[in-house]
């Protein structure tokens, strides 16, 4: 039985295909058409999905949509009356995307589908679809669940219980209240960009001082010991106007927002590293209410909110559960993959067996080219590569280009499903190497200097180099701990000296590309089993270093989605400082390429809006 969800029209669309209960495939829309969170209908991740199948439309036994579009247009008619007048401008701003697509899905749905699929259309609740993506495919028998986002239909987050192949959520919380609302308008005022600068927005809270913290508790929200609150919504005017944040916001903040790309000055430190201390003391509270009222040893989460990483490293570390995982596509785009899961489980009562291993597969769900498709492709451009018939060789050979701190494009099997590369489109350097994060951030990505750098540290050595709470796995790059003290450095200024950009200049570990100024870094372990390969280059890596980490991060510049095919890999190469490329077994240098021109340098990063 084949079974294909859908989430669209909100941001990150994307399309998922479930067959007898296993995930065949799963991808965003934004890796195909390359506009970064794209919320158009998915037709291109659709029709890869029924590729991967080798299936037609008409093959198809169930297509199943996150959401439910009238309850939400619903919430968006009430909430107009609720402020009538104000807000009438939005409100028809908003309008002929309902009235032209929204409402009337399925005969969308039907023209993507080419007017080949004949069953019904089943639209699954927001908050249910998340909380099935969390946790059908995770390797527990039974979990406590909890969502939070921005908002869905009403719900703007949720907990309950899975059990078998059954969820139950008992209590939702509804909007306007929202946490994830919250915290993008502070993404708002902070000078970042909504839906995608709220990542920017957490990397940036160690540079600051949690000053605003008490403000933010007596003014802006009222928030109970079970983690639910209020907002006092005179100061976030989203429902009724087009901003986030107005007068009332600033007056209390002590000035205006902050303009983008314009400097970022303490203040907005201080203000990132507040909003982050609040969520995570509502994420502990919640996650000890739900602790409570359900009694689990396991919880499992998703939800937009669910990839702040710090939090979730947090409730992990001193929360009451023994175990936790987390949807990889946390945000709207795991809501195709819960919505699928829903129908199989729920819907159809088929049994589901655990075994002690998630069922995400690593997360890599997405399209992969043979070595074949690959040279292919470059003979094509006349692009010069040396092919390695042998995996030992080529991992040998990159190792030691690691080891001579070259950038390198890593571009393998299948592509990830979620926000985060996880070591098929990555790339990575050596994370011993104390100018990688400062080269990596201005010359490769083109982004924002004071932007932290994840590691990728082998499974077996996590402890050595992390405080990871058990030896606790992190495959998906969801969590975020300590560097372990014995990797630390002494510095050789005091602290108390350093302020703001200032604390990246100082060395503070044996792998200072990955620890970020508070000492934290976003861990992905890497086993055997989920990335063979990646797992055989660290460890030939670490034979040659003694050193089991290295930097891994998205392949693509800012605003750029993460390369999807070996075209996007290699014009990401060829337009950017990355000194190596190797796609599947070739290898390339760019020393050996014709050399791009700046202006076709610079044309490669005009295509992309700054995010
Ligand atoms: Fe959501």
């Amino acid at each position: 039985m084949d079974i294909l969800g859908i989430s669209a029209f909100y941001h990150d669309s994307a399309a998922t295909l479930v067959r007898d209960g296993e995930i065949i495939a799963a991808a965003q829309e934004e890796r195909f058409t390359r506009k970064k969170h794209d919320n158009q209908f998915p037709s291109n991740a659709v029709e890869y999905c029924l590729q991967a199948r080798d299936i037609s439309a008409d093959r198809l036994d169930y297509v199943v949509f996150y959401e439910k579009p009238l309850l939400k247009f619903e919430r968006l008619l009430e909430t107009y009356i609720g402020y009538a007048p104000r807000g009438f401008r939005q409100f028809l701003m908003g309008m002929p995307l309902w009235l032209r697509l929204k409402l009337h899905l399925p005969r969308e749905m039907d023209r993507a589908l080419h007017n080949k699929y004949k069953g019904r259309y089943i639209f699954t609740e927001h908050h249910e679809s998340h909380a099935a993506s969390a946790f059908f495919p995770s390797p527990f028998g039974e979990a406590a669940i909890l969502t939070m986002d921005g908002v869905g239909e009403w719900a703007t987050g949720s907990f309950g219980t899975g059990r078998g192949n059954k969820i139950e959520l008992t209590h939702v919380m509804q909007f306007p209240h929202s946490l994830g609302l919250l915290y993008s308008a502070f993404t708002y005022f902070t000078g970042f960009r909504v839906n995608s600068g709220e990542y920017k927005m957490m990397g940036l809270a160690p540079y600051g001082e949690p000053k605003y913290y008490d403000l933010i508790m007596e003014k802006l929200i009222d928030l109970k010991e079970d983690g639910s609150f209020r907002l006092d919504m005179s100061y976030l005017p989203y429902c009724h106007k087009t901003v986030m944040t107005g007068s009332k916001f600033e007056k209390l903040f002590g000035g205006r927002l902050r303009r983008p790309e314009s400097p970022l000055t303490q203040r907005e430190m201080d203000i990132a590293a507040s909003i982050q201390a609040v969520t995570e003391e509502i994420m502990m509270r919640a996650a000890r209410y739900v602790h409570h009222q359900t009694g689990m040893k396991n919880l499992v989460l998703a939800g937009g909110v669910a990839l702040n990483c710090v939090g979730n490293g947090r409730i992990l570390r001193e929360g009451p559960f023994d175990n936790i995982w987390i949807q990889p596509a946390a945000g709207d785009a795991g809501g195709a993959l819960g919505a699928a899961l829903l129908v199989w489980y729920q819907l159809l009562g088929n049994e589901r067996k655990v075994d002690g291993r998630d069922k995400q597969q690593g997360s890599l769900l997405g399209p992969a080219y043979s070595n074949k498709q690959i040279c292919r492709f470059l003979d094509s451009l006349g692009a010069r590569y040396h092919s390695y018939a042998d995996d030992g060789q080529l991992i040998d050979k990159v190792a030691e280009l690691i080891d001579q701190e070259k950038v390198i494009g890593w571009f393998q099997g299948r592509m990830e499903f979620g926000p985060r590369a996880l070591g098929n489109r990555s790339i990575i350097g050596d994370a011993r190497s104390e100018k990688m994060q400062s080269v990596m951030n201005r010359k490769i990505k083109f982004r924002e200097s004071f932007r932290p750098f994840a590691p990728c540290v082998l499974r077996e050595d996590v402890n050595s180099y992390f405080e990871m709470r058990n030896e606790e796995d992190s495959p998906y790059m969801l969590l975020v701990a300590p560097v372990q003290k014995g990797k630390r450095l002494p510095l050789d200024v005091p602290l108390e000296s350093l302020k703001g950009l200032d604390k990246l200049k100082v060395k503070r570990s044996v792998v200072p590309a990955i620890t970020h100024v508070d000492y934290s870094a976003r861990i992905q372990t890497v086993d055997r089993q989920r990335h063979p390969k990646l797992h055989r280059l660290m460890s030939r890596f670490k034979e040659k270093t003694d050193c089991s980490v290295i930097i891994n991060t998205s392949f693509n510049i800012r605003g750029e989605p993460i390369v999807c095919s070996p075209e996007h890999a290699y014009r990401c190469f060829m337009g950017t400082n990355m000194d190596v490329l190797v796609m599947e077994n070739q290898l390339l240098y760019k020393d050996e390429q014709p050399q791009a021109k700046q202006h076709e340098i610079d044309e490669y990063k005009a295509q992309f809006e700054l995010d």
